[in-house]
């Protein structure tokens, strides 16, 4: 694309110019900061900064600035400048630059927004639930989080290479191998398959507990399956295997796009364990301490002020979560090349997760450009305010808030839509209960804690799912409507609610560009919202199909009608949210 449809992207370009015209290149790295502003279309905020630069006072640099940006006449961007408060010059774009912008968007099959300069390979950590324990809440916002970053970075441009780290291996295998084996493949494949991983794992915690023949053969099994013992492998492999089509089964429903080549478990890592360990101990970097070989990476230290270590190896020989975790960063960025590697997993893990990336820093298999991520969030809770739990106190099985899910929105549809037929109201059902659940994840602050309450996810009211996608089927019907005799035609910015409405189409591509720099999903969320309000201000304002009004005020108005629908269905696609064409 020749040039950038974003406003705050060509205003930015301005202001640049017109600073180092006035200044000098030595101002060359000034953010002109432009932002969307309450008060005109867009601002600029540099004035402030440069102020202190310059000690001078920022009004009369601001006021410099604004005389000296073309306008009227002189620019195709810019209409007016005003000096504001401080030292804000407020900004009112052309009518025509608007117009244009937006024709050009709708014209572009990616709607004006470019792909990544430098296109990176990025490996993408999410889900990872754990083999026969129930896949929770918390794995259910890293698997959605995850999704809509995959997506949103592959439109991007990017390489994404998504690992799912489950958790497959090791000591509670042996118990479970034994529960396994107790209750025979077809009891064991029964249970697992319909989610009943919480309690296959609580009755093989509890024989074990209970048991102590149990134990014995439990403990015994854990050093033949670290032995490679053919039999027992061949176990694991079922075990393995049940819980992976369970995870599969959710994934469907909810659409997310991990298929079985995306496994990367811990198991995966083992014959890497062993050599990464002799490794580090002879290089020197790691060090025995209390019979076990640790790292202790620059830095961390425990309350008592002592380093903090990373286990390599225990001193029984065996190896557990941290070293399977460094095995897999050498691996991401030794073998995968990956220039960027983003870990999808609850808060909790910060300092595990940051003294990992430490360590691959300390031994020099991180570097930059390279770059390692933690893209924490914070934990489920109930309405109550306590953590996530069924009424009885259990975990929650995903498969039955999925259920509940459907159940609501399919009598949110009936109530809304009586007019449709079984079978699209049980799909409509279906793409708003999923929709309702992946929006309330990703329309919060990721890294804050957020209420689950199905009740307030399935609406069509306020910032939710059901909202976006009613006004995205609200373009399709009047499109419908319109028909072929009446399509859409040029776009032209006049009244204020068309004006509005523009902008926001054209801010899109700042939106994604904003997730794709901090991870923050709720970014394009917010945008989203915001574009909602904006169309459904619009609707009110600026009739469309109304007799008394003017084939091309029509034909521009359609033609803002068919690009908002697209930007609605695209950004809700990034955020892995369906769309129905009728609701
Ligand atoms: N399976 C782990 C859990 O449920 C999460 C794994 C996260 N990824 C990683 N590379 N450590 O807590």
């Amino acid at each position: 694309m020749a040039r950038t449809l974003i406003p705050t992207d060509a205003l930015a370009a301005v202001v640049h110019k017109t600073v180092t015209g006035l200044l000098g290149a030595d101002y060359a790295d000034v953010d002109p900061q432009v932002r969307r502003s309450a008060h005109a279309d867009l601002q600029a905020d540099l004035a402030m900064s440069l102020a202190r630069r310059l000690k001078q006072a920022p009004r009369a640099i601001a006021q410099r600035i604004a005389d000296a940006i073309p306008t009227g006449a002189a620019s195709d961007l810019v209409d007016a400048v005003e000096v504001a408060g401080p030292g804000f010059l407020n900004v009112k774009l052309k009518d025509e630059w608007l117009a244009d912008a937006a024709m050009a968007a709708a014209r572009d099959e990616r709607l004006g927004v470019a792909v990544a300069a430098t296109p990176e390979r990025i490996v993408l950590d999410y889900s990872h639930p754990n083999v026969a324990k129930e896949m929770h809440v918390g794995h259910l916002r890293s698997t959605v989080i995850g999704d809509a970053l995959a997506r949103l970075l592959e439109w991007r441009g990017h390489t994404v290479i998504r690992q799912n780290h489950i958790g497959d291996w090791g000591t509670p295998f042996g118990m479970l191998i034994e529960h396994l084996i107790d209750l025979g493949d077809e009891q064991a494949g029964r249970e697992l398959a319909m989610g009943e991983l919480g309690l296959f794992y609580k009755a093989a915690r509890r024989k074990f507990d209970e048991d102590p023949a149990f134990a014995d053969r439990a403990r015994k099994r854990v050093v033949a399956l670290q032995g490679g013992d053919a039999p027992t492998l061949e176990r694991w492999r079922v075990l393995v295997d049940l819980s992976v089509r369970y995870f599969e089964s959710v994934y469907e429903r909810l659409g997310i796009t991990l298929r079985r080549e995306d496994l990367c478990g811990e198991s995966s890592y083992n014959d890497r364990l062993a050599p990464l360990a002799r490794e580090s101990s002879e290089s020197g970097y790691a060090k025995r301490s209390e019979g076990a070989l640790c790292v202790f990476p620059a830095g961390f230290k425990n309350k008592e002020g002592q380093p903090l270590p990373l286990i390599l190896q225990k001193s029984d020989g065996g190896f557990g979560y941290a070293s399977t975790d460094l095995a897999a960063i050498r691996y991401r960025l030794m073998e995968l090349h990956a220039t960027r590697i983003l870990y999808v997993v609850g808060a909790p893990q910060a300092q595990h997760l940051s003294m990992v990336f430490t360590v691959a820093q300390e031994v020099g298999w991180l570097a930059p450009p390279a770059r390692a991520e933690h893209v924490a969030f914070g934990s489920v809770l109930g309405t109550d305010k306590r953590m996530y739990r069924s009424r009885s106190g259990d975990t929650v099985r995903l498969v039955d808030l999925l259920d509940e899910a459907v159940d609501r929105a399919a009598a949110a549809v009936a109530e809304k839509s009586p007019e449709l037929d079984a079978a699209s109201r049980a799909e409509v059902a279906r793409i708003l209960a999923m929709g309702s659940i992946k929006y309330a994840d990703l329309s919060n602050d990721r890294v804050k804690d957020y209420v689950f309450d199905l009740d307030r996810m399935v609406s069509f009211e306020g910032n939710s799912a059901g909202y976006l996608q009613y006004a995205y089927v609200r373009t399709k019907s009047i499109a419908r409507k319109a028909g072929a005799s009446s399509p859409p035609g040029a776009i032209r910015v006049q009244e204020v609610a068309e004006r509005s409405l523009t902008m926001e189409l054209l801010s899109f591509g700042a939106a994604v560009r904003s997730v794709e720099e901090t991870l923050e999903p709720h970014r394009l969320a917010h945008y989203l919202y915001a574009l909602a309000l904006a169309f459904t201000a619009f609707w009110d304002a600026c009739p469309v199909l109304r007799s008394d009004v003017p084939a091309d005020v029509r034909a521009s108005r359609l033609a803002l009608v068919e690009l908002t629908g697209r930007t609605l269905a695209r950004g809700l696609a990034l955020l892995g949210i369906e769309v129905p064409e009728r609701m």
